[in-house]
Order: structure tokens, then C-alpha cells, then sequence
């Protein structure tokens, strides 16, 4: 560039940008003023419009900032603002570990998945790993998280479960805001997904939610609701699918109605990669970046705008968001990131959540393990014992350095490993790998399509070994206890099937022949489950001595099984699902796409709509009844309920009371560890609507917990709850309304969904909030009612 040239880029650039005591700031008129139609399109489609001439360099450029990153924003260099980065999330930060010509590394941190942080029901540990988080986001030149992911799990077979957080909106909700409050104290965004109603994989790109005004209030959008209030992300992501018929990323009732006039969301809003079919409409309906940028989307905003289909100023609206969003990031404030966080401190982070999210679904004084472990010798049984599962797969899954493998941790804890089964499991899992590539590599040979969708899918996991009947009766002579690992994978793309559920035939034979041997010899048997998403338990759990689900815990997974196992902490997660006995158990399995291997077309779009159900669009029947407010108020059996975890200590709840101020009620209870060992307690507040039955509402709802500190033997906390009285109300499609009904409300304090240990009652006065009468179905639903 001449010097000229140079010069007067500079000049025009410093008329928009000015400083202030708070940093730069943009004159966001000034700039919309300046841009020409075509520029300010350009602005709210990304940067991945790969087919506009000359903008190639464009694409280029910005995909170099920070090699793997999801996307960028376009920059506009002669006006001063930058390209700003927008990277995945959510168990990590996803860049690419290495780079072309360059020997250093760019390794992330595996944090544990969503389940698992949610599961430890502790706020103040999310936000500290979301802080870690963040810190890796903004070293590494990031400045936004595309994270976290809150769609309730509707049912167990949703692919991305493993990503989000619970069936319950408190908890999703509470989760989100707490990981976001960490990630944005960097001074880097994040982006709250996706938005909503995403909750099967099965032709994700098109699929139709079809769902009641109710449902939706309650339940899907709850979480969002509760995030975006209590933490305000920077964005929002919008989702793929449709709700009610229309795309959620086109649907202004949903991204402007409520999103903003009602919850007052002041940020930007993105689509997912490559959603929605028609830009003009999303630009309309208030999406205001289209992420990574398609040729048509182009087209048809310049086009919507000279036709007069599409308002200038609703394109000058969204600009002036995305400016408002690049003014807060460490890009555009010119942070100077050092491309080397503390990542020793963060595996610390790393190892200590995961040990506290995982859950102790059974235990005869088989944990912790109470022998000496340089006395002590483990067998480790099952496939995922030598190949231990970090996290899920596609977008959410991350570059990490390493993964402590389980035999490692233990050995790190002191503890011996039965090492001729540990030889024979290394040489089974090679072969089983081997026998992979080589099935790929025929694959892709036939379909050059299988090598991308590979790079993303799980795979599955391999059968597991045979072990040999007088072989195992002398590892049961020889070693002190047994660990048996069982692993489930699933990620983006693909839901799981029924048979991902349920045990395999070799995988209930190992848990059966195993526990025999051992008990023979009076050894006990553990059961670790490394998985993402709930699995069947009712027809084996009453043969192992101890089942421990470690979900999939990031990259110290071995090491933070291991601080369980020796007792060095004490579980204290809880379930934030129900666990069905039979996969049908669930109400939603009526409706969802159960087996079905989806059409994979990767330039985005599945396959044309033929009108399958569950594919082309899921209606949902259940309604409100999801998880525990289904399996609780019809009464059914489940394997273990929601809220459900052990500890090694015990608690004692007294003493409770109950405070009622009106608009809001407090409820306080002594919580005394009346056990051998120290631990913390997770106090669940649920609340049961008078006449559940006739007004057709669950039995009852969580509406608040907290968790204890760690009590010593004989130490006692009093926990106080709160719950606003508003919150007590249920969803009036006939007024369009939250309505709390007037009557006497009991306060139950429970350990679990089913296992209440206080009672309290307060009179509780009428009260309604109109909304908007907005996304409604477009035909009747046959609804599941009480
Ligand atoms: C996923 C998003 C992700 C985006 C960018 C999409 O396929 O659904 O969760 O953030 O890709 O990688």
C-alpha cells in the first residue's frame, strides 16, 4: 500500500473509533452512515461467502487469526473495526492445536462435559471453571465462546444431552448463568445455545418442534429466560430447527417478541452454522448475524432491501448490535493476548470439577476403597477402562494435550493394576482401533463424504473382550477388587438408538461373570459409567457393590476418578435427569426419531422433507411432562430419580422453617453430617401446587437448591432457599398469562425428587403476568394431561 493510502485509512479509521476512560468506543451512527448497502450485508453474514469474487483474501485472512476457530465476523480495516473471532465450546475452548509452519502448540483445556457440571449443583464451581475457561479464550485471541449449551434433555437419546445440562429448566438455567458469569469475567463474550427447541439431532437442520405455548414457556425456553436475566451473555445463538413451522433464526415472535421486549436481552443474536433458509427474513426477525455467511443469504438481503420486502433500518439495527458487540471485545480493544494460558492451573480446575460432578449411584461400603493403595490391587475390566471417554464428539469436543487414562490415575493414587489383564486389554483395544482405520480408510475410498462426517462422528465403541472363565477366577484370587468400566459416546449430527441404551450382551456377561468370580473370593466389584447420556441400570444394578457414574470428565478423567475412589473427596453429585428403567419409560419416546439413520448431506441441509414424523417435524405429545415431572406425578418406577446421588457422609435434616414475605418465601433447614466421613449435601426445594391433579401440573418442581460446604463428622449448616412467589406460576395458554394460583403450597425439602425430607406449607395469593400471545402451534396437539 502507498504511503498515502496508508494515511488516509488511518485518519478515517480514528473518525469512528474513538478512546475513553472505558476503553474505545465506536461511533456506530457515524459508521452506518458510511457503509453501502452491500457493505453493511457483508457486515451481518460473516466471512465465509467463499463465492463473492475478491473476497476470498477476506476468508482467508480471517480464518487465519486463530487456526480453528468456528468464525469470524467480517472486519471493516479502513473504518477501524476488526475481524472478531467466535470459537466452540462448550467443554473447552476448540481452536486447532497445531499450525502450518509454526512448532508451538495450541492446546486447549478438556474441561468436563455439561452434564457433569451441572451435576455438581454447585454455581460457585461452574463460575470458577468458566473463569478458567475464559482465560484460555481470551489468551489464545478469542472473543467469543460459543457456549454454553442449555437445551433440556426431552429425552435420553438426544445426541448433544451430553452438552447440555438437565431435564430441569432451574437447573439448566442456574448452570448457564453461573458458567457464563465466569467465562465474560475475562472481558470475552459468550453465546447461549441454541435457541431453542433443539432437542434431537435427527434432521436437525429442518425438523419442525412442534410444541404447546405452555411447554414452551415452561420448560424450553425457562433456561434461556433464567441465564439471560441473571447473566446477561454478550449472544445468543439462534437455533436450526423450526418452532411452530418457522425457523427459530426467521422467527421474530421468538428472537424479538420475547427475547427482547419481553426479557429485555440487550445483545446480538447469531444464527448456528449455516440456519435458516432466508436472510432477508432472519435480518427481519431480529437475527442479526448470520454465521459463517451463505451466497444466498447475500442475495437475498440486497435483494428483500431494494424490493422493499426488508427495511433498511432493520439491517442498520443489526449492524449497529454487531458493533455494539465488537466494541467489548478484547480484539477490538486492542488486548495484546499472549497465546500461552496457565493451562497447569487450569487442568487443576479441570480435575477437581469433575471429581465433584460425579454421581454415586450405589455403594455397600465398597467406596472408597479403604485399604492402603500400595496395598491395594485393581483389576480394570471393560474396554473403556484402557480407552477412557474425555468428552463427546463434534463441535463440543476439544484439542487437548492429553487425557489421564483411568490406569494411570489409579497408579498416580498409588495403587497397583492387575498388569497381565491390563497387557491383554492394551492389545484388544490396538486391535479394535486398527480394524477401525482400516474400516474407514475402505469407507472413504467409497464415499469421500465419509472422511468429513468421520471427522465429527463418534465411533463406536468396540465389543467388548472375552474373558476367559479360569483366567478371571485367578485375577479374582490375585487382585483386591474389580473396575469395571462401561462407555458410551454420542455428539452433534446423530441421536443415539435404543441399543446405545441398553447393556450390550458381552457388556452384561462381563458384569455378571465378574461380580461372580469376585464375590466368590468376598471381593467387591465397582462399576464406573463413562458416559454422556442416561444408560439402563434396572437389570444389573443389584450385582455390582458400588456403581459410580464418572460421566465423560475432561482431560484429568483418570485422576479425578481416582480422588473419588480413595475417598480424597466425597461424591457429591446428583442426577439432573431421571434414569428410566426401560428406554419407553419416557413419555417423549413416543415421539422421537428412535433408529433412524438421517440422510447426511454436509453442505447443511438434510434431505427434503417428506413429511416423516419425527424427522420432518416431532410433535410434543408429553407436553410439560418431561423427566421427573412425568416419571413423579403418573406414579411410574424409574432406576434411580432425578436429584438422586450418594455421598460418603450422611446427612440429617431438622429444624426446618419456613418464611412467608409474600413476594417471596424462604425456607431455611439444618443440615448435620451424621456420618464417618466429610461431604457435601445438596439441598432440593420443591414446591407442589395445590390441586396438582385438576389444574393438570406436575405433583411438584424444584424452585430452588443449594449445596453445603464440606461438613466434618457432627458439623451442621443451616441453608436458606428462596423462592419468589412469581415464580410459583404456571403457564395460561387461554389468557397467555403466568398464573399463580391462589391457595396452600407445601414446601418440600428433599434429598432427591422422591426422597422429601421436610415438609412446609404457606398461603400463597393469586397473581398473573400477561405475555405475548406468540408461538402457537398451527394445529391442535394431542396433549398428555394429569
Ligand atoms: C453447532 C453449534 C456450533 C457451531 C459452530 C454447529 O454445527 O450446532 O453448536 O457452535 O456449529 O461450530
Amino acid at each position: 500500500m502507498k504511503m498515502k493510502q496508508l494515511f488516509s485509512t488511518a485518519l478515517i479509521a480514528s473518525l469512528f473509533v474513538a478512546c475513553s476512560p472505558q476503553g474505545k468506543t465506536i461511533d456506530k451512527q457515524e459508521i452506518i452512515h458510511k457503509l453501502s448497502l452491500e457493505d453493511k450485508t457483508h457486515f451481518v453474514i460473516g466471512t465465509g461467502m467463499e463465492h463473492v469474487d475478491g473476497n476470498n483474501a477476506v476468508i482467508g485472512a480471517t480464518k487465519s487469526i486463530v487456526p480453528g476457530a468456528a468464525g469470524t465476523t467480517y472486519p471493516l480495516d479502513s473504518l477501524g473495526i476488526p475481524a472478531i473471532v467466535l470459537a466452540d465450546g462448550p467443554a473447552g475452548l476448540r481452536i486447532n492445536a497445531h499450525r502450518k509452519g509454526d512448532s508451538a502448540t495450541y492446546y486447549c483445556t478438556h474441561f468436563p462435559i455439561g452434564t457433569l457440571l451441572a451435576s455438581t449443583w454447585n454455581q460457585e464451581l461452574v463460575e470458577e471453571v468458566g473463569k478458567a475457561m475464559g482465560n484460555e479464550v481470551k489468551e489464545y485471541g478469542v472473543d467469543v465462546l460459543l457456549a454454553p449449551a442449555v437445551n433440556i434433555h426431552r429425552n435420553p437419546l438426544n445426541g448433544r444431552n451430553f452438552e447440555y445440562y438437565s431435564e430441569d429448566p432451574l437447573v439448566a438455567g442456574k448452570t448457564a448463568a453461573a458458567y457464563i458469569r465466569g467465562v465474560q469475567s475475562n472481558g470475552v463474550g459468550t453465546s447461549i445455545k441454541h435457541f431453542a427447541f433443539n432437542n434431537q439431532e435427527t434432521n436437525r437442520m429442518n425438523t419442525d418442534a412442534r410444541i404447546s405455548q405452555r411447554a414452551i414457556r415452561e420448560l424450553y425456553l425457562k433456561p434461556f429466560e433464567i441465564a439471560i436475566k441473571d447473566a446477561e451473555p454478550w449472544t445468543v445463538m439462534s437455533a436450526y430447527n423450526k418452532i411452530n413451522g418457522i425457523y427459530t433464526s426467521e422467527s421474530k415472535e421468538l428472537l424479538t417478541t420475547i427475547l427482547r421486549e419481553e426479557w429485555g436481552y440487550k445483545g446480538a443474536v447469531m444464527t448456528d452454522w449455516f440456519g435458516g433458509k432466508d436472510g432477508a427474513k432472519q435480518v427481519w426477525a431480529g437475527n442479526d448475524m448470520l454465521q459463517p455467511g451463505k451466497e444466498e443469504q447475500f442475495s437475498a438481503i440486497v435483494d428483500g432491501i431494494k424490493s422493499g420486502k426488508l427495511k433498511e433500518a432493520d439491517l442498520d439495527r443489526n449492524v449497529s448490535r454487531i458493533l455494539n458487540l465488537i466494541e467489548k471485545t478484547p480484539r477490538f480493544q486492542g488486548y495484546r493476548y499472549s497465546n500461552k494460558p496457565d493451562l497447569k492451573a487450569h487442568a487443576a480446575v479441570t480435575r477437581q470439577s469433575a471429581a465433584e460432578g460425579m454421581v454415586l449411584l450405589k455403594n455397600n461400603n465398597a467406596l472408597p476403597l479403604c485399604t492402603k493403595p500400595a496395598k491395594t490391587q485393581i483389576a480394570l475390566y471393560g474396554y473403556s477402562s484402557y480407552d477412557f471417554i474425555a468428552g463427546g464428539t463434534g463441535s463440543g469436543n476439544v484439542n487437548h494435550a492429553y487425557v489421564v487414562s483411568l490406569p494411570d490415575g489409579l497408579k498416580n493414587a498409588g495403587y497397583k493394576i492387575d498388569k497381565s489383564l491390563q497387557n491383554a486389554y492394551i492389545k484388544y483395544v490396538a486391535k479394535c482401533q486398527a480394524d477401525e482405520e482400516m474400516r474407514l480408510e475402505a469407507a472413504k475410498k467409497k464415499d469421500p463424504k465419509v472422511a468429513m462426517l468421520a471427522a465429527f462422528l463418534p465411533t463406536p465403541r468396540p465389543t467388548e473382550m472375552e474373558i476367559d472363565t479360569q483366567q478371571l477366577a485367578v485375577q479374582a484370587q490375585e487382585s483386591d477388587v474389580a473396575l469395571i468400566t462401561l462407555g458410551r459416546i454420542s455428539g452433534e449430527f446423530l441421536d443415539r438408538k435404543q441399543e446405545d441404551f441398553y447393556l450390550t450382551q458381552a457388556e452384561s456377561k462381563l458384569i455378571s461373570s465378574v461380580c461372580q468370580a469376585y464375590h466368590k473370593e468376598g471381593k467387591k466389584v465397582i462399576v464406573l459409567l463413562n458416559v454422556g447420556g442416561v444408560i439402563e441400570t434396572a437389570s444389573w444394578k443389584h450385582l455390582p457393590d458400588a456403581i459410580l457414574c464418572t460421566w465423560q470428565a475432561g482431560q484429568e478423567g483418570g485422576n479425578s476418578v481416582a480422588d473419588v475412589i480413595t475417598g480424597a473427596v466425597s461424591p457429591s453429585g446428583k442426577l439432573t435427569m431421571t434414569w428410566p428403567i426401560a428406554f419407553s419409560d419416557a413419555y417423549s419416546s413416543r415421539n422421537f426419531p428412535i433408529d433412524i439413520i438421517p440422510d447426511f448431506d454436509l453442505k447443511g441441509q438434510g434431505k427434503k422433507g417428506t413429511g416423516r414424523k419425527n424427522v420432518d417435524y416431532t410433535n410434543y405429545e408429553e407436553d410439560i411432562y418431561v423427566g421427573y415431572r412425568y416419571f413423579d406425578s403418573f406414579g411410574k418406577q424409574v432406576s434411580f430419580p432425578f436429584g438422586f446421588g450418594l455421598s460418603y457422609a450422611q446427612f440429617r435434616y431438622s429444624d426446618a422453617k419456613i418464611d412467608n414475605k409474600g413476594d417471596e418465601i424462604s425456607v431455611s433447614v439444618d443440615v448435620k453430617n451424621i456420618g464417618k466421613a466429610a461431604g457435601k449435601e445438596v439441598v432440593e426445594l420443591y414446591v407442589a401446587a395445590p390441586n396438582s391433579l385438576e389444574r393438570n401440573k406436575p405433583t411438584h418442581e424444584l424452585k430452588a437448591y443449594v449445596k453445603t460446604r464440606t461438613l466434618k463428622p457432627n458439623e451442621k449448616q443451616t441453608v436458606t432457599l428462596t423462592v419468589k412467589a412469581a415464580d410459583l406460576a404456571s403457564f395460561n395458554e387461554t389468557k397467555s398469562a403466568w398464573v399463580v394460583d391462589e391457595g396452600a403450597y407445601r414446601f418440600l425439602l428433599g434429598t432427591s425428587s422422591r426422597d422429601i425430607r421436610a415438609t412446609l406449607s404457606a398461603d400463597i395469593k393469586a397473581r398473573e403476568t400477561k405475555v405475548n400471545n406468540v408461538l402457537a402451534p398451527k394445529e391442535k396437539l394431542e396433549l398428555l394431561r394429569r
